[in-house]
């Protein structure tokens, strides 16, 4: 580039987290304190990290710091599903399933959905399936994903087989599931941006909404609506609490806040209960879960300074900067990411807001690639298991952010939800729905084409 000042080409690099943004390419692109985090807040990001990675035990324990693991649990560490904050994956042959979770609930015809909680819990299992139990607990089942090859072709003839999962239980430790119960497997996302999406203003999502399609374009996206849990003794938290708010995390945009989905995850999946979680999940016909739990009761098993420290950790990991955004493939594969109009939906850019709750996050200029809205994705992606306001066949746009560092951090290039995809492309292969269009516009290209488009998402 003569003439072109290396300050100038710096300029250039897209910082897709605006000044959260981390320039490391390695195993821990996904585990670096946002760019702009002060000192004092890092000694408080790496005491979060720590409760984040090491693991919880059995309580009462000589460490209290981190015991409260059960009864009934996922596993004894977030690490476990969120290896250096990537993603999980589903398992391989009949390996045990570590780092993805299912969750489980009755149709609204057979029990009532309480406002609160979004789901009609299955009546023996809940409303999430965890494998494992402390010594005399029974654990709830193992799943596990038997898979079909699907084959189709691109508009040039090449072929290709994606594979349709199909999820089962096996060894169910308390009887029969219902038999109208919904199953919904999902892979542990990567965590960074998490403070920036929860940053972003409502008014900038809601803009993006087009629930009955008025614009005809085929694409409609609506919000989740969700419960947000009354935190009354927080300062901090607790203005919007006890009502419904605007859903943004997880698979289906369930949980509103960062300091909410920690809580639940804590509780669901390590079995630790806090303020915003008081009660195990236990059911009435799982006795040993409700009598080992029944020692613990009255002081939530987390402080609210763990769930502080592990919230703020979640909310400023950096964002990845992109790696050869200037290539010439890159700039092609992204305006061909536009006119087919993948950006439809994973919305490029957002700026967040001025006055967010924690100053590095506020007044980003951001690259999500995601609306954080609900979409149909058509018959093949949908889970039929409802939550809160989306329905069976709803997703949220997944963001895109570092997506092309998946392979790096995590060693594995599985991709949506339930992480059924074994490339970007199979990934985009699975669209339907308001996504179908997308997707066949995407097999209509040349072989040169989809190359340049994929080069554009791994420069992500
Ligand atoms: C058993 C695997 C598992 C464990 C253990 C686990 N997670 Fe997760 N995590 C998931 C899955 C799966 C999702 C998506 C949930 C959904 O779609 O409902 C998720 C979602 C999240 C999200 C939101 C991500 C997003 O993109 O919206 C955060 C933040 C998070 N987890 C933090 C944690 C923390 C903190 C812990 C430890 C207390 C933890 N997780 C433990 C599997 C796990
Ligand atoms: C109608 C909205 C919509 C459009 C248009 C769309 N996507 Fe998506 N995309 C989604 C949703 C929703 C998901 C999550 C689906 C799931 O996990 O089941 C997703 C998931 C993905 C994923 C996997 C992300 C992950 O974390 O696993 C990739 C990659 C992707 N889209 C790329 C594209 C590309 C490239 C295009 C254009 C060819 C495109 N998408 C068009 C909504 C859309």
């Amino acid at each position: 580039m003569p003439g072109v000042t290396a300050a100038a080409a710096e300029e250039e690099i897209p910082r897709a987290g605006g000044a959260t943004t981390v320039f490391r390419f390695t195993t821990d692109a996904f585990s670096l304190p946002a760019a702009n985090l002060s000192m004092r807040r890092r000694t408080a990001f790496f005491a979060g990290n720590a409760f984040f990675t090491q693991p919880w035990v059995q309580a009462p324990s000589s460490t209290t710091a981190r015991d409260g693991l059960g009864p009934l649990f996922n596993t004894n560490t977030c690490q476990s599903c969120h290896l250096k904050d990537g993603r999980g994956r589903p398992p391989e042959g009949a390996a045990p399933m570590i780092s993805m979770l299912v969750r489980v609930s009755v149709p609204a015809e057979v029990a009532p959905v309480a406002p609160e909680h979004g789901v009609a819990p299955e009546p023996t299992y809940g409303d999430q399936i965890q494998p494992r139990g402390l010594v005399g607990v029974q654990g709830e089942a193992a799943p596990v994903i038997d898979w079909t090859p699907v084959r189709g072709k691109m508009a040039d003839g090449t072929s290709f087989e994606l594979l349709r999962p199909t999820l089962r239980l096996e060894g169910l430790g308390y009887g029969p599931l219902h038999p109208d119960a919904l199953l919904s497997a999902r892979v542990a996302p990567a965590l960074v941006g998490m403070g920036l999406l929860e940053a972003t203003p409502e008014a900038a999502i809601l803009a993006h909404e087009d629930p009955d399609d008025a614009d005809g374009d085929g694409i409609s996206g609506r919000a989740n609506r969700v419960w947000r849990i009354a935190d009354s003794e927080s300062t901090a938290h607790d203005a919007a609490g006890g009502q419904s708010a605007l859903g943004r995390f997880g698979w289906k945009a369930g949980q509103p806040t960062v300091r909410q989905q920690v809580a639940a995850a804590f509780a669901g999946d390590l079995g630790i209960t806090s303020r915003l979680f008081p009660e195990q999940p236990c059911t009435a016909a799982q006795r040993g879960c409700q009598r080992a739990s029944s020692s613990s009761r009255g002081e939530p098993e987390l402080s609210d300074e763990v769930l502080d420290l592990v919230t703020l950790y979640a909310q400023v990991l950096g964002v990845p900067g992109r790696r050869t955004p200037q290539a010439a493939a890159a700039r092609s594969g992204e305006a061909l990411f536009r006119k087919v109009r993948c950006n439809a939906c994973h919305v490029e850019t957002y700026t967040t807001a001025h006055d967010a709750a924690t100053p590095e996050l506020a007044g980003q200029v951001i690259h999500p690639y995601t609306d954080l809205l609900l979409h149909d994705m058509g018959d093949g992606l949908a889970d039929g298991r409802p939550e809160f306001a989306a329905d069976g066949r709803e997703w949220r746009t997944a963001p895109l952010w570092g997506i092309g560092l998946v392979e790096i951090v995590s060693r594995h290039t599985r991709f949506l939800h339930d992480g059924r995809a074994r490339s970007l492309e199979e990934a985009i292969l699975w669209h339907g729905g308001e996504g179908q269009a997308a997707r066949d516009a995407y097999t209509r290209l040349s072989q040169v084409e989809r190359d340049q488009l994929l080069f554009f998402l791994k420069s992500l």
